[in-house]
């Protein structure tokens, strides 16, 4: 049997769950249009929808937050924060931003404009969403091992630095007002970047005066992993690698909800002065004053506690262990799992499970469908419903690299015997796999049309 570091902690609060019966998990499904994100949290027994704001905060951070200082202006909260965020990531400067879409959202409303191109090792869909809607166009340059789900480069999470280059040779550095890179890359399976594929891609971004910004969410967590696996690191502590990723980028945007392990929070950072100035006054357009950003005081601080205690590579080892926990249950079930697993979630490469189901049908919406009806575990797909978009030259359907389930661990919050339970509901599933079907759009948004589409099986 696997195993993992037992938790670095004790249980203080505990919340209740339940698990419906399966007639009632029926009902609950087609309330929601099969959409897992139409469901009541009551519904479902096991959360792994996300890992973002679903963490369990410390003692130490709830007793932070009593100190909260909710003045508009100036508040010692928000100075307690750039303590925390000054010293971790280095940044000349900082706003709060209420979560990491919102960050985005400023920085693309200051540096971008329509037509222009945002290349990424692989941007998560709110940046992707947030660029297009500013009339740019988001590109993914991943290297092409991350399509492998078997295949054990320690860093799939990487830019495909050629790729890169070409690109920027093809459509010019002019037409390039940012580049970016996501740590851990989310949507390729939260794999990491290594900090030597960082440090070419900031040379390139820098060589063509491209700034270059780091959507950070899940950096300690990528640190852990360059520490692991990048051998000149070994001995610095997640921390120092961290410096070491941050010193490369001119900025970041940072959703504190993953590596923060707060419920609501984030920012964005950056170097330049004048850059700065743009991003406040947008700030207090959308989110509020500079010194709160759309956040109460009290949120303030527990980000400030949560960012340390984040880099603790105690906990840090039981995180990703517990990811690593599932992930090898899953493999020993026969489900073709992303390997290595990453730090913050399971991902079932679904095209492979369900082959019979072709893409348009959404092989990871039906499989992340059984994991509810099975047991009352939400998963989320991270496929073609949530990626392929018609492409604006070819008039193309573009899909994303793999159909894929994701299986988040929210920080903190379950026990191996939950672990256990996801993985034997999945065990059931995989015994009847040739009985599952595909599904139809029955509704969609323009954007992001995942968290509110509407569907009928086929
Ligand atoms: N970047 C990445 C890599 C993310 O995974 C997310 C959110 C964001 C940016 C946006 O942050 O939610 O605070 O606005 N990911 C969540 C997820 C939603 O489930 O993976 P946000």
């Amino acid at each position: 049997m696997p195993t993992y570091p037992a938790e670095p902690f004790r249980i203080k609060v505990v919340e209740p769950i339940r698990s419906l019966n399966r007639g009632q998990r029926v009902s609950a499904l087609q309330a929601a249009g099969y959409n897992i994100f139409g469901l009541r949290s009551d519904e479902v027994y096991i959360d792994l929808l996300t890992d973002s704001g679903t963490g369990a905060m410390s003692d130490r951070q709830w007793a932070a937050m009593m100190l909260g200082d909710e003045s508009y202006a100036g508040a010692r909260s928000f100075y307690r924060l750039k303590e925390a965020v000054d010293a971790i990531f280095g940044f000349r400067h900082f706003v709060p931003a209420h979560q990491g879409r919102a960050a985005e959202n400023i920085l693309a409303k200051v540096l971008l404009k329509p037509g222009q191109f945002v290349p990424s090792n692989t941007h998560f869909d709110t940046t992707e969403g947030n660029i297009l809607d500013r009339g740019g166009r988001p590109v993914n340059l991943t290297i092409p091992e991350a399509a492998d789900a078997s295949n054990l480069h320690p860093f799939k999470g990487n830019m495909d630095l050629a790729g890169l280059e070409a690109f920027i040779d093809r459509v010019g550095a002019e037409n390039i007002p940012l580049g970016m890179m996501t740590v851990t890359n989310n949507s390729v399976g939260g794999q990491p970047v290594s900090l030597e594929n960082l440090r070419q891609a900031s040379a390139i971004y820098k060589r063509h005066r491209i700034p270059f910004f780091i959507d950070a969410c899940r950096y300690a967590e990528n640190a852990y992993f360059i520490k692991q696996r990048e051998p000149e690191c070994a001995q610095l502590s997640v921390r120092e690698i961290a410096r070491q990723m941050f010193a490369l980028a001119d900025g970041a945007t940072m959703s504190a909800k993953k590596n923060g392990i707060v419920n609501m929070g984030g920012f964005l950072a950056m170097n330049d002065d004048e850059l700065f100035q743009r991003a406040c006054n947008e700030l207090i357009l959308r989110e509020g004053f500079p010194t709160y950003g759309g956040l109460a005081g009290r949120d303030l601080d527990a980000m400030a506690v949560g960012l340390w205690e984040a880099l603790d590579e105690e906990y840090l080892a039981y995180q990703v262990g517990q990811v690593g926990y599932l992930a090898q249950r899953l493999l020993e079930m026969g489900f073709p799992v992303i390997q290595p697993p990453g730090g913050h979630a399971v991902y079932i490469d679904a095209g492979a499970f369900l082959p019979h189901i072709a893409r348009d049908e959404f092989p990871g919406l039906a499989l992340a469908i059984e994991l509810y009806l099975e047991g009352g575990v939400r998963a989320v797909e991270i496929g073609s419903l949530a990626f392929a978009r018609k492409d604006e030259e070819s008039g193309e359907m573009v899909h994303p690299l793999m159909e894929l389930v994701r299986l988040a661990i929210p920080r903190r919050t379950y026990t191996q015997a939950h672990m256990d339970y996801v993985a034997e509901t999945a065990g059931r599933i995989a015994a009847r796999r040739k009985e599952i079907h595909g599904y139809r759009i029955t509704y969609e948004p323009r954007l992001m049309r995942h968290f509110t589409a509407r569907f009928e099986p086929l």
